[in-house]
């Protein structure tokens, strides 16, 4: 009673100034009329958990140090779901959206619809293929999958595998995500002129649908039984389907090999320091989410963001980009996650990680 009460007293004080934010909590629901200006749309809890314990709070943290209210949601992985946030967030009055898409094809859908009612799109992390957005705000994906490549050939070397024609198999991500074939292309890029010189043994290699990381556990699985077992390295797109890997492979028993993986997640560092991962690639996500601010300023400005070039987004012409540089993240230098506070030491190295640390 007490709570209704008081925000009956908020509403009034308030009155028609539709600036503030007002919530109206009633028995154990909450309930948001806000006017905001920017909304950022984030995929899906499941297939990484950078999009909840990275991406969405430190946009949150951004706009707020940009001045800018704003709003983040999730659309655990239902396009649907997705296209009903952005159309709330257009009628609580965003100017922008910030987009991270299950796929294009519904991502395009929305962004021309926003556009209709003259709300513009960032293209966030990922590319809407035959979408209308301003920007596409990411990191480098070739380089993403390059690094990949790279971190596989080293994790070869190191252990003697590299010259013993080694079989390597490729865990894609979703083929719904433009993403997955920027990683791909800089993965190829590395190991395809191997492949060529019969250095290194192709493998099998497959998509993993929606980026999946239960269904990445059984394909890997089959490609075990495919081969025999004579998989020597992984090149596995991101932490989940790396982990995914490792699962697999201590259920058969089988030892770690050369794996590769993306996000720089607790537990990909876990799997790093206690040998059973190689390497993964740490993107920024606290730099991406302050551009992304401040290019969703510029643009409610009516003004053009920086950029840092254009890309080639299939299905419309040249897209205005800013894209950050990722890094490779191995045993030897994980350390500059927590001494630079994108993780915490207290979550790496707890129970049976602390004496790796
Ligand atoms: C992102 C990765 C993420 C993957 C699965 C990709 O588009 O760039 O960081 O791991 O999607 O969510």
């Amino acid at each position: 009673m007490k709570r209704v009460f008081r925000s009956t007293v908020l509403l009034l004080a308030v009155g028609g100034i539709a600036t503030l934010v007002v919530t109206v909590a009633t028995a154990g629901t909450a309930r948001k009329h806000a006017t905001i200006q920017a909304c950022g749309l984030m995929p899906d809890t499941k297939t990484s958990v950078r999009w909840e314990q990275f991406d969405k709070p430190f946009l949150i943290k951004a706009f707020k140090a940009a001045k800018i209210t704003a709003r983040v949601v999730n659309a655990q992985g239902d396009p649907q779901k997705q296209k009903s946030q952005a159309d709330q967030c257009i009628a609580d009055g965003a100017k922008v959206l910030i987009i991270a898409p299950i796929d294009s094809g519904s991502a395009a859908a929305i962004e021309k619809a926003a556009l209709k009612k003259g709300v513009k799109s960032i293209d966030y992390d990922r590319q809407v293929e035959g979408g209308v957005a301003v920007l596409y705000a990411s990191f480098n994906g070739k380089t993403v999958g390059e690094i990949q490549g790279k971190g596989v050939v080293a994790g070869l070397k190191a252990k003697g595998t590299y010259s013993k024609k080694p079989v390597i198999a490729s865990l894609w991500g979703g083929e719904e995500d433009a993403n997955s074939f920027l990683f791909k292309s800089g993965v190829d890029k590395i190991l395809n002129p191997l492949y060529a010189k019969g250095t290194l043994k192709k493998g099998p290699q497959q998509f993993v649908p929606g980026w999946d990381n239960q269904r990445a556990g059984t394909i890997f699985e089959q490609m075990l039984v495919k081969t025999g077992n004579k998989i020597d390295g992984v090149a596995a797109a991101n932490d989940g389907l790396a982990n995914a890997v490792v699962v697999a492979l201590k259920r058969q028993k089988l030892k770690p090999i050369p794996l590769s993986g993306q996000d720089a997640t607790v537990q990909g560092v876990q799997n790093i320091i206690s040998g059973w991962q190689t390497m993964t690639v740490f993107k920024d996500v606290r730099t991406l989410a302050t551009k992304t601010a401040e290019a969703a300023i510029k643009i409610i400005k009516g003004q053009k963001p920086p950029t840092t070039g254009t890309v080639k987004t299939k299905g419309r012409g040249p897209e205005p980009a800013y894209l950050i540089a990722p890094v490779s993240i191995t045993k030897a230098n994980w350390k500059v996650l927590t001494t630079g506070g994108f993780l915490k030491r207290s979550e790496i190295c707890s129970g049976e990680f602390k004496k790796f640390c």
